[in-house]
């Protein structure tokens, strides 16, 4: 089953409650959160404060993605702080195997992020600890950018290896999708679909939410 996973990045803050409400309206069932602390990544966004305000509210999971240094340190805050899901970068953490579990073990899904030019392998040893995969289909930091193309491919090669371990591990995608990407990307083998611009871009997201799931429907 496809999922859409509305980001907020590209959401009016100011009016936060109401877009994700929209979003809700139009099938959204995640909403995306993007946490940059201007280390790991050249942007500042939001954190738990604002985390736990929202799951106060929301109706659907939220899905934490940490775009931070240090991510071991605050992956349980967030669960704690009403997170369903909480996925950490690959590239950042050198005790994946501990925040996993931690994550976990506070009643998350664990999820593990890989940037564009991280190749697969990084992910090996960490699979069978991870719910989903959240593969990056732009450099992280900001929204609004190009699909890379060479992630189409990089889906594809990920949910062999899933397969052939046997394993439940989920594919998000994030990064440039659009009503026009939106089946390639299914098609290859990702179930959640993070969209920011293709969402709050237009200022109606529920319009634009149940656009991406009837594109992504065409194919599958
Ligand atoms: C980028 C973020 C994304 C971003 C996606 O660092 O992780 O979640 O908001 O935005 P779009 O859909 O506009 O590429
Ligand atoms: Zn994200």
């Amino acid at each position: 089953m496809v999922e859409i996973a509305p980001s907020i990045l590209s959401a009016d803050f100011a009016r936060l409650g109401e877009e994700i409400e929209a979003a809700e309206r139009g099938g959204a069932s995640i909403i995306h959160v993007d946490v940059m602390d201007g280390h790991f990544v050249p942007n500042i966004t939001i954190g738990l404060p604002v985390v736990r305000s929202l799951a106060r509210m929301a109706r659907v999971p939220l899905d934490t993605h940490l775009m931070i240094s240090e991510p071991g340190r605050y992956a349980e805050q967030f669960v704690e702080a009403g997170a369903s899901m909480v996925s950490v970068h690959v590239e950042i953490d050198p005790h994946l195997n501990r925040t996993l579990t931690g994550i976990k073990s506070h009643g998350a899904q664990a999820g593990v992020a890989i940037n564009p030019a991280t190749p697969l392998t990084a992910l090996e040893e960490a699979l069978p600890f991870a719910d989903y995969i959240l593969l990056m289909s732009v450099n992280p930091g900001f929204g609004g950018q190009k699909f890379i193309p060479t992630s189409l491919d990089k889906v594809r090669r990920l949910r062999r290896m899933i397969e052939a371990r046997g394993l439940k591990t989920r594919i998000e995608i994030d990064g440039g999708i659009d009503r026009h990407n939106i089946a390639e990307v299914t098609a290859a083998g990702a179930e959640i679909i993070v969209a920011g611009t293709a969402v709050f871009g237009e200022g109606d997201p529920a319009r634009d939410v149940r656009g991406l799931l009837d594109a992504a429907a065409q194919w599958v």
